[in-house]
């Protein structure tokens, strides 16, 4: 079987996820949204009222939540026991919490399954591209193609305050920071670039320069 995948990751408001469905429709590949998938299970964890300061509880629950997910990168989606939750995974609740949700390795071990399941099934129709904080490092260490994402503190921030309602960039700044170090520092797969990765600024490009330098990238390597 022959597919290409495509591992983007980096932190939150480095231009992940509109690089990697750019990246996706210019090359007829699926996408797959990995940290839509942490979400709905911490949307899920707080549907059930789990505390989620006590990981032991987010760990005994973590196998009963059942997601479908959507790889078309001109509709990607994610469903929670048939539940469509595109909407709420992405509010101020969800995102304050996911952090907490996807340090839980028992979390982390179930959905990691589930995206090379994802990754497999997609090769024979041309491959993926796969956007999160450890495509690269743990989840497709064999991807052919490894990007790492980065961005400074101030364009990401401004990047995220756009992208929201009622919110200010140093709310943002402040969010982010947490969240980055919360998901940079934890024990089980952190967020990092792996060793083979090519590390991509994207700070004075617009999206289509950084979708143009991704698919130079891929030209390179495939
Ligand atoms: O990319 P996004 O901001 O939607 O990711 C939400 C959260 O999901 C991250 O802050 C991180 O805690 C978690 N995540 C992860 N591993 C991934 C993707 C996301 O731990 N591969």
């Amino acid at each position: 079987v022959s597919g290409l995948v495509v591992a983007m990751d980096g932190p939150s408001g480095s231009g992940k996820s509109s690089a990697s469905r750019g990246v996706a429709r210019a090359l007829g590949l699926r996408y797959l949204d990995t940290g839509a998938m942490y979400r709905a299970v911490t949307w899920w964890m707080l549907q059930r009222g789990v505390d989620l300061e006590d990981p032991a509880a987010i760990a005994a629950r973590s196998a009963e939540p059942t997601l479908t997910m959507t790889t078309d990168p001109d509709a990607p989606g994610v469903a929670v026991d048939g539940v469509d939750v595109n909407g709420p995974i992405r509010g101020a609740e969800v995102t304050g919490a996911v952090s907490a949700v996807s340090a839980v390795p028992e979390v982390r071990r179930r959905l990691v399954a589930l995206q090379r399941e994802i990754i497999a099934s997609s090769l024979p129709g041309g491959g993926i591209v796969v956007e999160g904080r450890d495509i690269g490092t743990v989840v497709a260490p064999d991807a052919p193609v490894k990007i790492y994402l980065t961005a400074s503190a101030d364009a990401r921030a401004l990047r995220r305050t756009a992208e929201l309602e009622g919110t200010s960039v140093e709310a943002q700044r402040a969010a982010m920071a947490r969240r980055d170090t919360l998901d940079s520092t934890r024990k089980a797969d952190p967020l990092a670039k792996a060793a083979d990765a090519v590390e991509l600024d994207t700070t004075p490009l617009d999206l289509d320069e950084v979708i143009a330098e991704v698919l130079r990238i891929v030209k390179e390597r495939v």
